[in-house]
């Protein structure tokens, strides 16, 4: 497989603050739009990106929260959106394109993690249908709104290493299991990324998806305590044996990508650590510790997800009339 996936030697790291990560650049008249920017990675996603002069959107799920949340943080922007339901994805995307503005920066940063089995819309896995299908929606019914030049950024993670795209049963209705829906999910991140930069490339939109770090959020909701310790995460007194990222060092490598020169002219890229992944190795089991597995960013494979994907929420901007 030839493959861009290797490293460029950007300079900066694990422990890279998103501040870190957007200094220098200057963001004024730029317009972002964030997922879940109130919360864990995302907050300080929008931090950094309103710190350097960016407008930024953040549609929310809860709105209160959002608004609590950001208080304080100038050039923010609080509206409503759930991922799980079409019809709110559509009425944001309305709503937002009838103000005639135009968006520089796209980060699909919401998403769930390992929850108990949940359905959502037709009956659609809750993981796969928030974090990929949710944002395949939005990134599609916006994009009349994308910026020449834009960058679109879709947050991942090391989880994908869990699972590929199940083709004979995307919606887990055979038996379900929270870890293999979030790697699914998560692949499905990557491979949206991978066919969105094909497609946005007439229009200079370049995407990336990328792997945040290990950072304790509210993403680990739904795991027992007792799962963090048979994980190796934490001991019985809930002291942490591993290093985590901070929030503002997990927020880093989106900053980067949304943002950093040195990435001009690429894209559909897997990222890690503010620097390009490199593929996993071939014979990688299970979680490897890091890089992409080759099924993430397999051009066909982003094709066929890009077809159900469209298949499944009526929504494709690139469709021929
Ligand atoms: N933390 C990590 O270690 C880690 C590792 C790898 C990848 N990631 C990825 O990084 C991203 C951000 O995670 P995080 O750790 O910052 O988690 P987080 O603090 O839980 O933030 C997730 C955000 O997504 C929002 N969200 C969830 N379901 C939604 C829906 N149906 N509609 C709209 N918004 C929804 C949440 O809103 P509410 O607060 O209202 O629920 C929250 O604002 C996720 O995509 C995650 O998979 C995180």
């Amino acid at each position: 497989m030839t493959t861009a996936q290797h490293k460029i030697g950007s300079g900066f790291g694990a422990t890279t603050t998103a501040a870190e990560a957007v200094a220098g650049a200057d963001l004024t008249g730029k317009l972002a739009v964030v997922t879940g920017g109130y919360s864990g990675i995302g907050l300080e996603t929008t931090r950094a990106l309103a710190g350097a002069g960016a407008h930024v959107v953040v549609p929310a799920r809860r709105r209160a929260t959002a608004e609590e949340a950001l208080a304080g943080i100038e050039h923010v922007e609080v509206d409503e959106l759930d991922l799980g339901n079409l019809e709110s994805v559509r009425a944001f995307a309305e709503r937002f394109l009838a103000t005639g503005r135009r968006i520089d920066l796209l980060i699909a940063n919401a998403g769930i993690m390992a929850c108990p089995e949940t359905r959502v819309g037709p009956g659609w896995e809750a993981q796969f249908a928030t974090n990929h299908l949710g944002h395949f929606a939005l990134v599609n019914r916006l994009w009349p709104a994308v910026a020449e030049g834009a960058r679109v950024v879709s947050l991942s993670s090391r989880g994908h290493h869990y699972s590929p795209i199940r083709w004979d049963d995307v919606q887990f209705e055979t038996g379900y299991e929270k870890w293999a829906a979030y790697g699914q999910a998560k692949t499905a991140n990557v491979l949206f990324a991978v066919q969105l930069d094909r497609l946005g490339a007439e229009q200079g939109v370049h995407a990336f998806a990328l792997h945040p770090g290990g950072i304790m959020t509210p993403l680990q909701r739904h795991l027992p305590r007792e799962e963090m310790v048979e994980r190796g995460w934490i001991d019985e007194a809930g002291n942490f044996l591993v290093e985590f990222k901070t929030p503002e060092q997990g927020a880093a490598t989106t900053v980067w990508a949304a943002t950093s020169p040195q990435l001009a002219g690429l894209g559909g890229l897997y990222l890690e650590d503010c620097d390009v992944a490199e593929l996993a190795p071939a014979d990688a089991e299970g979680l490897a510790s890091s890089g992409v597995r080759r099924y993430a960013v397999d051009r066909e494979e982003a094709a066929r997800l890009w077809t159900l994907s469209a298949q499944l929420t009526g929504v494709d901007a690139f469709a021929r009339a």
